[in-house]
């Protein structure tokens, strides 16, 4: 059995008082300072694998203000890994908080305008990328790929030896975590938990076929989880002055930082579900905190977040 990486914390929340519910956070925000949360799970098989190889680098897909990128040049620079982020947006964006740790720390950004980014998963844009970056090791947008599932599945080992639970939720961007926990459940647990996901993007409904074709064999034989896509307030990173409010509420009541492009999209879905009387008295549930808290440098940055409402803030990049 594993040890746990992350603690599970209980937190405390007058509706969860009202609603008779056990409401714990698996602390994966605090795995590492910059490889945090579902970053860290998702890159620990990648960089293995890498590490074995004879690859010459490493190149990975993102938006620029993306968690993946940032994490994986960390990953890269602490490994000597030589890295190419194909980011979505232009040149410009070079020097924003995100790209500007992620150049710091030695990635080579391609930039590429939308139109060519969603050609991400085409075959002949891999093939035109290998030309240019030969004998690179490539990890899809998100990191979301096969070698993520065992990492995530770990969350569903640890678990076992932490507390007994009947729910566990997750944001969802790309799937690959929400993929990672319910095969985890499958091998690690006879009883199968509800494994729920948020979606964080708008018509994600596509996404239940992409975790599908990420889940493992024993993952196909799970039948207790759902894609939850409602709760996207407006769409990716999108959210209202309201959502923010209600978010740095909670994460004042709880002293546990959740962000609102992920983390915190979760916690107001798990509100509002609540308040909708989704969950049975007594219910036991787990929220896997997925990290992202590098986003909050961007969203001050662009002016849409308040810096004095974000306590644990990212630093910058000094000079
Ligand atoms: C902080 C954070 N939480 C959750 C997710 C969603 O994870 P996934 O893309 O595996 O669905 C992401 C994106 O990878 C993320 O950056």
């Amino acid at each position: 059995m594993h040890k746990p990486l992350s603690i599970l914390q209980k937190i405390k929340h007058p509706l969860f008082e009202k609603y008779n519910l056990d409401v714990r956070v698996k602390r994966d925000d605090l795995l590492h300072d910059i490889i945090s949360g579902n970053k860290w799970r998702k890159l620990k098989y990648n960089l293995a694998q890498l590490k074995k190889s004879n690859y010459q680098g490493a190149l990975t897909f993102g938006g620029s203000y993306s968690n993946h990128i940032h994490a994986f040049a960390y990953a890269c620079k602490q490994e000597n890994i030589p890295c190419i982020g194909v980011i979505r947006g232009e040149s410009d964006y070079a020097n924003n908080f995100t790209l500007t740790w992620a150049r710091h720390w030695g990635m080579q950004c391609h930039f590429v305008d939308r139109k060519t980014y969603r050609r991400r998963f085409e075959t002949n844009f891999i093939d035109e990328l290998k030309e240019i970056y030969p004998q690179h090791f490539i990890i899809p947008e998100g990191g979301s790929n096969s070698l993520a599932i065992p990492g995530v599945a770990e969350v569903l080992t640890e678990l076992q030896s932490q507390a007994d639970f009947d729910t566990l939720i997750t944001p969802v961007g790309s799937g690959g975590t929400l993929a990672g926990l319910i095969c985890g459940d499958s091998v690690a647990n006879s009883k199968q938990h509800k494994i729920l996901g948020i979606a964080v993007l708008k018509q994600a409904e596509y996404l239940i076929d992409e975790v599908k074709c990420l889940l493992t064999p024993e993952g196909l034989t799970h039948k207790n989880w759902e894609l939850l896509t409602r709760f996207h307030r407006g769409g990716y990173g999108k959210f209202s002055a309201a959502d923010v409010e209600r978010i740095i509420a909670f994460n004042e009541q709880t002293g546990i930082t959740f962000e609102p492009v992920y983390s915190g999209k979760m916690i107001l879905a798990l509100l509002d579900l609540i308040s909708q009387g989704y969950f049975k008295p007594y219910e036991r549930i787990v929220l896997l905190h997925t990290g992202g808290l590098q986003g909050l440098g961007g969203m001050i940055e662009q002016g849409r977040l308040s810096a004095k409402d974000w306590p644990s803030l990212p630093n910058t990049v000094e000079d």
